[in-house]
């Protein structure tokens, strides 16, 4: 008999394939992600869950599945995990680290690109039929090489982004819990505290995971920190913004504007105040949105999937001191 399975929501073919192989699968197959009470009724029988970020993996729900052996969640962030929770109950959790860090930067770097560029004021301008000559003074943006790019968390994404950063000759500064002085030699960051970073940078990009420590990191007292001049691009998570006083300073132009990736709430409702806002562009939450970086955290959460069915050490997993556990 197979391991029986839930995947809360259709993914790539890459991964469903292998998990499909390996175990009994089922897969939900609504757009959105499954009520919790469709996970609840589930759970008891299940052995292995594929989550996705949507999807709140808590104790009730562990204790609530005591054949469950494993959890894969397809993100590299696992916020939605109580991992400690998991880690009691010797449940191992699988991430997808690695295979959509480029991928993610890229989109980080084209936020600041669009936003000190104007790009989306640009489109409207266009399509709104005022353009009607060349002008001097229309839609001048700020420039990018030779700015100061400040890093808010150095883990691979933010070192990427710092790289990209680099390649456009912007200086690069970073704040981060520990400091890494083998990135700064290698790729010429250097190192600030955070009060100064957000003081002295002209684009603040965020890279951390969203925890306790990192929840409304940025708010009224680090905002008023930043330069009237500077941007903010978040592709980390919505609620390491205080998203009350994010709008304010977007409104108030104590800032000069966000390229959000993800928002909190997360969707962001479309009458939401900051998306009235000219100097505010929203994307829905695609930083690792290319084909191939979702194929491959396909394949990589199939496997983690399988790795803790089958009682061998996941590929990559954020309680890799969890011994996952063979069928008895
Ligand atoms: C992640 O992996 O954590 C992203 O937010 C979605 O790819």
């Amino acid at each position: 008999m197979k391991p029986k399975v839930f995947v809360t929501r259709v993914i790539p073919d890459a991964g469903l394939e292998l998990v499909r192989a390996a175990c009994d699968a089922e897969v939900w197959p609504g757009e959105g992600p499954p009520p919790r009470e469709e996970i609840m009724r589930r759970v008891p029988e299940l052995e292995g869950i594929l989550a996705l970020l949507t999807d709140r993996m808590d104790a009730e729900l562990m204790d609530a599945a005591p054949k469950l052996r494993v959890i894969s969640n397809y993100a590299v962030g696992f916020d939605n995990v109580d991992l400690a929770a998991a880690t009691r109950r010797g449940i191992p959790v699988g991430n997808t680290p690695g295979v959509l860090t480029e991928t993610t930067a890229d989109l980080a770097f084209a936020l600041l690109m669009a936003t000190a560029r104007l790009l989306q004021p640009g489109v409207e301008f266009v399509k709104a039929g005022r353009w009607h000559t060349w002008d001097p003074m229309l839609l001048r943006g700020r420039d990018i090489h030779h700015a100061t790019l400040g890093l808010i968390g150095l883990g691979r994404i933010g070192i990427e982004m710092g790289r990209r950063g680099r390649g456009f000759d912007m200086r690069v500064i970073y704040a981060s819990r520990t400091r890494r002085p083998e990135v700064e030699r290698e790729h010429g960051f250097e190192h600030r505290e955070l009060d100064d970073l957000l003081r002295e940078a002209d684009f603040v990009s965020l890279h951390t995971p969203l925890t306790p420590d990192t929840r409304h990191l940025i708010n009224r007292r680090t905002l008023a920190l930043m330069k009237p001049t500077a941007i903010l691009i978040n592709t980390a998570r919505g609620p390491v913004v205080d998203s009350e006083a994010l709008e304010e300073a977007l409104r108030e132009r104590r800032i000069w504007a966000a390229g959000l990736d993800v928002t909190d709430p997360e969707p962001l409702p479309a009458d939401h105040p900051l998306l009235s806002l000219d100097n505010c562009l929203v994307v829905p939450h695609i930083g690792s949105g290319s084909a191939a970086a979702r194929d491959a955290m396909a394949v990589l959460a199939a496997e983690n999937l399988i790795a803790g069915l089958e009682g061998r050490p996941l590929k990559a997993s954020p309680n890799p001191e969890v011994v996952p556990r063979s069928r008895r």
